[in-house]
């Protein structure tokens, strides 16, 4: 008989299963407060920036003025006042009293121009030709022709400023030399253009 050899099987071992542990889930910290601390300091360097922007620009604007100053262009106190012969003998032109208040005075001997300012307070005086006279409206005081003040508050006459011929034949005109009668002026060259035709 065959010697059977009982082979033992052994014992079927029982793998115990472990139970299966769910993932470990990380817990994240809510993304609205993530998002909301980003969009913080982004907004605190959008802000930086603009700061620096603004006050680049006004430093820089600031620069340009300096080097380009606000400049006020006067209009010239020199003009030309046409021909002489467009000016009759014994006339008191007023042709630019309104655009540069000067009279153009032509007497026999030549040409002098009256500064139209009331040496009173500086109002416009007036050319009244039938009595040979200038007035001021604002407070009454005259002038002879020649400037001469002779009535109500004015303390000196009106001021003659400088007159003379331009290269082209003109009458010149320089309202920034004025000569006065009180300081002997009216007898110094461009005070009186000598003028025959
Ligand atoms: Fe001409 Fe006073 S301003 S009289």
């Amino acid at each position: 008989m065959a010697n059977e050899t009982t082979v033992a099987t052994p014992p079927t071992t029982e793998v115990k299963k472990e139970p299966v542990k769910p993932a470990t889930v990380v817990e994240q910290a809510p993304t609205e407060g993530k998002w909301s601390l980003l969009s913080r300091r982004d907004f605190l360097t959008r802000a930086a920036w603009a700061g620096f922007t603004i006050n680049f620009l006004a430093a820089t604007f600031a620069c340009l003025r300096y080097m380009f100053p606000r400049v006020l262009f006067e209009p010239s106190p020199i003009f030309k006042a046409g021909f002489p012969n467009e000016y009759a003998v014994g006339e008191v032109n007023e042709r630019f009293k309104q655009s540069q208040r000067v009279w153009i005075v032509r007497d026999s001997g030549g040409f002098y121009a009256l500064l139209a300012i009331c040496t009173h307070l500086g109002c416009t005086p007036n050319w009244f030709a039938t009595e040979d006279k200038f007035k001021c409206p604002c407070h009454g005081s005259g002038f002879r022709r020649t400037g001469i003040n002779f009535e109500g508050p004015a303390p000196r006459p009106l001021e003659r400023i400088k007159i003379t011929l331009a290269e082209d034949g003109q009458l010149l005109i320089d309202k920034s030399v004025k000569f006065l009668y009180e300081r002997g002026e009216w007898t110094k060259p461009g005070a009186y253009l000598p003028y025959s035709s």
